[in-house]
């Protein structure tokens, strides 16, 4: 066996959970902490209150601590450079650098490098300039996409189904400034029709490692209506995307984005995520994220067959499996449990009864997203609050036991959607 190490995760969120659960698993995990963490991950890690944009504290923990291995969820400090900054102090920490992580944090270069190296999208136009943007959304045919050039929290994407509605997210975006100096450039895209696949695969720079696909579900209420949201829940595995279009993802999309980041220069060496689309043409790529999924980790990783250090390190080691990830297990679906209001304005310091009844069962993890220790018991301290994962042999199984675990738990105010993969399991009714 490779050595023991102390591991550092950066985040807090329902990600991060899923992170420190599953690196906890390997026999490899000496001591595990986490910054800042949350009240359940502090069940399985050591939270240290270190924001996830002090790069210079964190990296000053990591030498203090002895750490081994440091692994970053959120996306904000991979584009502050805090791989940079490790790697700089010969700190291990799997991510991309700051020069690679531009793939995710400016939407502007990663269309015009999807465009330069063939790698298929919709078709699009860039834009610095705010006349220019709107004279050319007169030539375009709604709907249409207006995407802040930066990252804006997950909410720099506008859809829209009339010209008046895309020319105000245009003057929002670059004039008003919505989004602050992310918003300065944006691009406008073609408006793609499919089903939308999250695929993640861990890259050396040059081999990738395939995770198990998955389905985020975005708009807050159930049919997909009403606004986008980080994420309501998820599913995996995914029945519409076979083997053969999940090698067509990664023969057409992934491998030639990582052969296209290390011809730019800008070696990518992380998770590398993939938000796909079916179309009626194929699929497409409508971004690039530079890190895991959230809520996508919180069914992905519980699938994992293998050990998540060891890929990890042969990640750094740029030694990885080049192959699909060992066998899978059965299927798991995560139902968001969110604070009344959100996506819009909410409460937090909501006490939340039930988790002890739910940690009990095997077939159901609890990843907490936002929540806080008191001396009351453990309360909502953010908008998403819980990801209840259930897992089963099969999606109508893992979705079953998701639902009943959700049942079990409650928070005042708490909202979920009901139909988390329930059309993939070809079922819609309501358990
Ligand atoms: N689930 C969407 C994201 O992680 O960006």
């Amino acid at each position: 066996m490779n050595s023991r190490l102390r591991i550092f995760v950066v985040g807090s969120g329902g990600r991060e959970h899923a992170l420190v659960w599953k690196l906890a698993q390997s026999p490899r995990a000496e001591r595990i902490f986490c910054a800042p963490g949350n009240a359940g991950i502090a069940q399985q890690a050591e939270c240290v209150p270190i924001s996830s944009s002090d790069l210079v504290a964190l990296a000053d923990f990591a030498e203090q601590e002895n750490i081994g291995l440091t692994v970053v969820g959120p996306e904000l400090p991979l584009s502050q450079g805090i791989v940079d900054v490790f790697r700089e102090r010969g700190l291990r920490i799997f991510g991309p650098d700051r020069a690679a992580a531009v793939l995710e944090s400016s939407k502007v270069w990663c269309k015009q490098t999807l465009s330069k190296y063939d790698i298929p999208t919709g078709y699009f136009a860039t834009f610095g300039n705010v006349e220019d943007a709107l004279s050319y959304l007169q030539t375009q045919e709604p709907p249409v996409v207006v995407k802040a050039d930066g990252l804006a929290a997950g909410k720099g994407v506008t859809v829209s189904r009339t010209l008046e509605d895309a020319q105000e997210a245009v003057r929002s975006s670059m004039i008003e400034g919505v989004f602050g100096s992310a918003g300065r450039r944006v691009v406008i895209e073609e408006y793609l029709e499919g089903d939308e696949v999250s695929v993640m695969a861990l890259s050396d720079g040059e081999n990738l490692f395939l995770l198990p696909p998955s389905q985020d579900h975005k708009p807050v209420f159930d049919g997909d209506q009403g606004p986008n949201t980080g994420g309501m829940g998820c599913y995996s595995p995914v029945p519409l995307l076979s083997d053969d279009l999940a090698e067509q993802a990664m023969e057409q999309i992934m491998r030639p984005a990582v052969r296209a980041m290390a011809q730019e220069g800008r070696p990518y060496v992380g998770c590398l995520y993939g938000g796909l689309i079916l179309t009626d043409e194929g699929l497409k790529t409508l971004e690039f994220n530079c890190r895991f999924g959230d809520p996508e980790s919180q069914v992905v990783l519980p699938r994992l067959g293998g050990d998540l250090v060891d890929l990890l390190d042969a990640a750094l080691d740029r030694n990885l499996p080049d192959a699909e990830t060992s066998p899978d297990k059965g299927a798991a679906v995560c139902v968001v449990m969110a604070s009344g209001g959100y996506p819009g304005e909410y409460d937090t310091g909501k006490l939340i009864h039930g988790l002890d009844e739910v940690s009990k069962r095997e077939d159901v993890v609890v990843f907490h997203a936002a929540t806080k220790a008191t001396d009351e018991g453990v309360v909502t301290s953010g908008g998403r609050v819980l990801g209840v994962t259930g897992l089963g042999d099969s999606l109508p199984d893992a979705i079953d036991t998701a639902y009943r675990a959700a049942d079990q738990i409650s928070f005042d105010g708490a909202h979920w959607r009901r139909d988390i993969g329930r059309r993939a399991a070809g079922r819609n009714e309501v358990a």
